[in-house]
């Protein structure tokens, strides 16, 4: 049995769970990223980011202070690595985040700061970095480890994500990748391009979110998409680009929590709703494998609650909500 020592060590990497008929005659894997002290897969991301500053001589002690904008899970996972580390930590959330994570950020030491104006995209994404780089002019000891362009970001994903999957499952013909900052995506991508090249990797958006150029529109699910392209997205043919609806999406984490028992995440809803509209192209055979960034106790709140749903969606969910959705 491994004994860790220190939290963010506590990174299971290779748990996968099989989704038996998800399309009949494919082997379809879910990875599953929640078992960790954060709850999710972010938390390879918040080391990578925060061990690129302090291998750089960024951040030093005593004076260095840490900031970041998260939308609730890179936050929770910042916190864990910054108190175990000693380092303040400031996270730049908006009114999507839910209640829960502001309070795990809390309690973990972390100040939280909510941004409640919403960007020309609809998004809050461009006024919470607004917010930061005000914060950063005022105090020149603070340092933004910025996941939507740092290199750590990927780096992590190709190094350790994309690693123990192929690690785990060889060759797979199928890869289905939820995106927000874009770095499980750009780090599996790059990954399998020198590893694997026959794995066709599928990335999966939500409508109203601009990463692949589409219209911006209002989303309420946090986790996936952007109001804003991150700078370390390139776009290439080196994937496939999915948009999905947000009420597909919520009917998929609804179906999986009734129907397999399991309460996925948001973005595992919106990959696992891809992956069924596209299950005409993939051959008989195939083996798959579907990232899970974290689960369904994160969106008690909002997915799984029925009032929640008709207060955002109203009539446009009407036939799907509620109790008969399953
Ligand atoms: C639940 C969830 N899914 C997917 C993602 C997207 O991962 P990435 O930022 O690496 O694109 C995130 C990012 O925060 C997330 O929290």
């Amino acid at each position: 049995m491994p004994i860790y020592s220190s939290a963010s060590d506590v990174v299971l990497d290779d748990i996968f769970l099989q989704l038996p008929d998800f399309i009949t005659g494919v082997e379809t894997f879910l990875k599953l990223e929640a078992f960790n002290p954060a709850g999710s897969l972010k938390l390879k991301t918040a080391v990578g980011l925060v061990d690129n500053v302090l291998s750089a001589g960024v951040l030093t002690r005593p004076h260095g202070r840490l900031i970041e904008s998260s939308s609730g899970n890179l936050g929770i996972a910042l916190s864990v690595v910054a108190a175990e580390r000693c380092f303040p930590l400031t996270i730049v959330t908006d009114l999507k985040a839910n209640r829960q994570a502001i309070q795990a950020m809390e309690a973990l030491g972390t100040e939280v700061v909510v941004i409640d104006q919403c960007d020309q995209n609809g998004g809050h994404l461009q006024c919470r970095i607004n917010y930061i780089q005000q914060a950063l002019e005022r105090d020149p000891q603070l340092i933004w480890l910025n996941q939507y362009a740092n290199l750590a970001n990927p780096h992590a994903h190709r190094d350790r994500t994309a690693r123990n999957i192929h690690a785990e499952l060889g060759d797979i013909d199928v890869l289905v990748v939820g995106i927000g900052s874009t770095g499980t995506l750009m780090g599996c991508s790059e990954y399998f391009a020198r590893h694997s090249r026959r794995t066709r990797i599928i990335a999966v958006d939500v409508e109203g979110s601009v990463i692949f150029g589409g219209p911006p529109a209002s989303r309420h699910i946090p986790g996936i998409g952007s109001s804003r392209s991150p700078e370390i997205f390139t776009d290439s043919d080196a994937f496939d680009k999915v948009l999905v609806t947000e009420s597909d999406t919520i009917a998929m984490c609804r179906h999986m929590a009734r129907k397999h028992g399991l309460l996925i995440g948001g973005s595992t809803g919106s990959a696992l709703t891809a992956l069924q509209q596209l299950a005409d192209s993939i051959a008989p055979g195939s083996r798959v494998a579907v990232i899970s960034p974290d689960l369904g106790d994160r969106y008690l709140d909002s997915i799984y609650s029925d009032n929640w749903i008709e207060s955002r969606y109203g009539d446009m969910f009407a036939e799907t909500s509620g109790s008969s959705l399953v």
